[in-house]
């Protein structure tokens, strides 16, 4: 619900609401959000609005008429520079005088239902060619063209909640410089998440240079908050931290191009007493992919600014007489009953109005993907024989990974020669599709559509199609022995993965990508795509754009990406598509407006797992992180852990398979069968579940926002009884949106001696409804307890003997049972599990609980 008064605005969804007022001097006020109030008239807010009569000390007075006013302790809607607020601004831009200063004041409003599409493009991309400008002279102008139609991505209104999405739009004026600034606020009352979307309109008759133009600005009245990033690298994505902003700045984003492993565009911001249940809670987002920036500061005056939007670093926006430029859409969402409460409003926001297209919805099959089997090593008869063991443990989808086109035997060539490799798939991918689907699986593959190999037919007849220096023509890294023509002049190129980017800000290249890869869905019966993106960006500069425009190409770049995922998504929208960059260097909202999955991390070792999808979890339903059980010793950790634990983690993401299942035992395709079997019946749950951590590997219950700072609790102290931290446990559930079902999870890292006594603590369920607990009846190999067999065999047994192994064939020991029945309410107060093994004896009353072992639970109403 939307309410306007004279000199205010109220949003409200369910439970949060979201105050504005206008000041004296023209600024719309940020005066609240937060849990949901009353506002029946403006009055009811005054006690929401400082009461300012003297500026303080040195302070800038906004104008003569407003002595009381200094904007540098108002807590503001949006801020520039120059007026006197001198922390970090919203928007700063140079005018065509060269001056820095803006001053946006109200000017009117509107409101309305519905949500109309992000405009498409920033309109002043129309003043550019599809023709590249004359490399060695890049000044120059292109001729016009047509703008391609293309779009940046968005939330979405139009399904199942139309009607629930309202909007505001706020219209400012800059009182010297005439430009306009729109800000439209969108609220979605269901998911208690308001998004904002933030245009720029050059009305001054003059051109603007837009040096940063940021998505969100919330200004709390008070500091006490915590900032938590999602942090990490390659291979280790997600990383929860909390950081008190006590005072000057906090920061965190990305500048390579990507939104990145470094820094998710998902953060919180928190009290620090808040935890996973309890506790305010603020959650924000930003539907892009590109270089992005959070900031949290604290005022001279003690007021938390928090930040988000495009990255300023590398990006200058030249905005034309009568052009505008729209940023993307920044989410948020609030919640007071803690990390959980808020995350719900997220997933939901996601599910609902982010995720989109025939499988936004629709469960997905479980997949083998070749990368871990065969990395490069393939070839149609070994993917068969790969592909007939997935069929006969219950897999549904074989994706065929990287090394199939080209000359790709390793990652040194071929990106962008996008023809089967003859060799190894004699009759194309329509035949490979044709035999995979003939076992009764779907077939898909990867591709890496925006890379170009230095060693490729498309680099030799396009190199200026590739990011790079002017100076870096054909040849011009000049040590690859590829092209013999190095120029004289040739700039230094720095490459990642032996491979470029293809400068996608060229509409050449767009449509280049789009027919390319449109030839390669066609060309057989294609059911999903893996679309990798491998490499951060460096030398950045775009032939096609002239050289007072190079601030434009990453953000163009992020725009002709969508203009590609758009046409393909709808040229193609029964495939399944999946993003993937190097794993999680693009997690964001801006893929999940095109693919409703992305793989999570290059990672696939299970306890690692863990924690990545933990740290997802935070802002994502794991419904969209793709989840594989891979082989052990796990190719980048060198872990071993059980099957069972492998299983028990991919579950509660989109599970998928990626070992070499031609090579495993018959008890290992057994078990894989078996696990396989059990998620199809429980697919539902997990799919459309509502997910609740617990006790959790980044800080559990009790260390949401205030992990480092809220004094220990319960849980650390009995961790420090029983010498083991509190993050070593963690618990998952997932319960379906009619509370009859749950699944959930328990899992720890270390086995801590005479620490058998354990629990399971499911959330989510209804208090009322009765459930039946159990687990699963598991057997366990009689080599895992090594040389003790010798405690019970009536003749010594050697450890690793013919004998121990012949034993291990015939007998196996059983696991223990978990089968209950009680009232939600009581299982949520904790299920007391059996007694794990202690080194006191083993039967089939006790829990085999080694390192790095889990049990997955499940509770239905009866
Ligand atoms: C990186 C991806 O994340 C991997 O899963 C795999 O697809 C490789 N690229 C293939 O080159």
């Amino acid at each position: 619900m939307i309410q306007t008064f004279e000199n205010a605005f109220v949003l409200h969804t369910d439970n949060t609401t979201y105050a504005i007022r206008l000041l004296p001097t023209g600024q719309p006020e940020h005066l609240y959000y937060g849990r949901r109030i009353h506002a029946d008239k403006e009055e009811d807010l005054l006690s929401l609005t400082e009461k300012h009569r003297f500026q303080p000390g040195d302070s800038v007075v906004y104008d003569k008429e407003h002595q009381e006013y200094t904007l540098n302790d108002m807590c503001l809607e949006v801020s520039g520079l120059g007026k006197g607020d001198q922390r970090e601004p919203f928007l700063e831009l140079t005018h065509s005088d060269g001056s820095f200063t803006t001053d946006f004041v109200f000017k009117e409003y509107e409101t309305g239902t519905g949500k109309e599409p992000m405009k498409t493009l920033p309109s002043s991309y129309s003043k550019l060619g599809d023709e590249a400008p004359d490399t060695d002279a890049p000044d120059a102008e292109a001729p016009d063209a047509e703008t391609p139609d293309t779009e940046v991505p968005d939330s979405e209104a139009q399904r199942s909640e139309a009607a629930d999405c309202e909007y505001l739009k706020i219209v400012l004026r800059d009182s010297n410089y005439d430009n306009e600034l729109e800000l439209t606020y969108y609220v979605f009352a269901g998911c208690d998440v308001i998004t904002k979307t933030v245009r720029f309109i050059n009305t001054s008759g003059q051109p603007v240079k837009l040096r940063r133009i940021l998505s969100n600005q919330i200004d709390y009245a008070d500091p006490g908050y915590v900032m938590t990033t999602f942090t990490g690298a390659w291979a280790r994505e997600m990383k929860k931290t909390v950081i008190p902003v006590a005072a000057g700045t906090v920061m965190s984003g990305s500048i390579s191009g990507q939104s990145s492993a470094s820094a998710n565009p998902f953060f919180m911001i928190s009290r620090p007493d808040a935890g996973e249940d309890t506790g305010d809670v603020y959650g924000f987002n930003l539907i892009y992919s590109g270089n992005h920036i959070e900031l949290a500061q604290v005022s001279d005056f003690g007021k938390l600014r928090v930040l988000q939007g495009i990255n300023p670093m590398q990006f200058e926006y030249t905005v034309d007489p009568g052009e505008d430029f729209e940023a993307p859409e920044a989410v948020m969402t609030f919640s007071d009953k803690g990390a959980n409460g808020m995350s719900r409003n997220m997933h939901h926001f996601i599910r609902r109005h982010i995720i989109r297209g025939a499988w936004a919805d629709r469960e997905r099959p479980i997949l083998l993907n070749s990368w871990e089997a065969a990395y490069f090593n393939i070839s149609e008869h070994r993917l068969l024989s790969l592909a007939k063991a997935a069929k006969s443990v219950g897999i549904e989808l074989f994706v065929m990974d990287d090394g199939w086109f080209g000359e790709r035997n390793d990652d040194s060539s071929s990106l962008g020669d996008w023809t089967p490799n003859k060799k190894k798939l004699p009759g194309g991918l329509k035949s490979i599709a044709d035999k995979v689907n003939q076992l009764g699986m779907k077939f898909g593959i990867w591709v890496e559509p925006e890379m170009i190999s230095e060693n490729s037919n498309l680099y030799r007849n396009h190199p200026d199609w590739a990011v790079q220096l002017p100076g870096a023509t054909a040849g011009g890294r000049g040590d690859s022995g590829v092209i013999s023509s190095v120029p004289s002049n040739a700039f230094k190129h720095s490459e990642g993965r032996n491979q470029r980017i293809l400068d996608l800000s060229n509409p050449a290249v767009q449509d280049y990508i789009i027919e390319s890869m449109s030839d390669v869905f066609g060309s057989g019966n294609i059911e999903y795509v893996k679309w990798d993106m491998n490499r951060v960006f460096s030398d950045v500069y775009s032939k096609y754009l002239p050289s007072g425009s190079q601030g434009e190409m990453l953000h163009r770049y992020m725009i002709g990406l969508y203009r590609c995922m758009k046409e393909l998504t709808e040229r193609f929208p029964d495939i399944l598509f999946e993003g993937c960059a190097s794993g999680g260097n693009r997690f964001d909202l801006g893929i999940l407006s095109y693919f409703p999955q992305i793989w999570g991390s290059d990672d696939t070792d299970a306890i690692s797992r863990a924690e990545i999808m933990t740290g997802y979890s935070y802002g994502y339903p794991l419904a969209a992180v793709g989840a594989h059980v891979s082989g052990v010793p796990n190719h980048q950790t060198l872990r071993r852990t059980s099957l069972e634990t492998r299983f028990n983690i991919s579950a509660f993401g989109v599970l998928g398979y990626e070992c070499n299942l031609a090579d495993m035992s018959g008890d290992e395709l057994k078990e894989i069968a078996a696990e396989i079997e059990l998620y199809k019946k429980w697919r539902p749950v997990f799919f459309r579940g509502e997910f609740f951590r617990g006790r959790s590997f980044t800080g559990g219950a009790g260390s949401c926002g205030g992990g480092m700072t809220a004094p220990a609790g319960v849980l650390s102290i009995a961790g420090s009884v029983l010498g083991r931290d509190d993050t070593n446990t963690a618990e998952w559930t997932v319960v379906s949106p009619d509370k009859k079902k749950a699944a959930g999870m328990i899992i720890h890292k270390m086995v801590h001696p005479n620490t058998q006594f354990e629990y399971y603590r499911p959330a989510g369920l209804s208090p009322d409804k009765r459930y039946h607990f159990s687990g699963r009846s598991l057997k366990y190999d009689v080599r895992e307890f090594g040389d003790l067999i010798n405690t019970v065999a009536p003749f010594h047994v050697k450890q690793g003997s013919v004998t121990h192994n012949v034993i291990a064939k015939y007998v196996k020991m059983d696991g223990e049972t978990e089968d209950i029945t009680a009232y939600g309410d009581t299982l949520m107060a904790g299920i007391k599990l059996s007694q794990a093994f202690g080194g006191t004896g083993y039967d089939s009353g006790v829990r085999h609980f080694p390192d790095f072992a889990s049990r997955i639970y499940f509770m239905e109403e009866c």
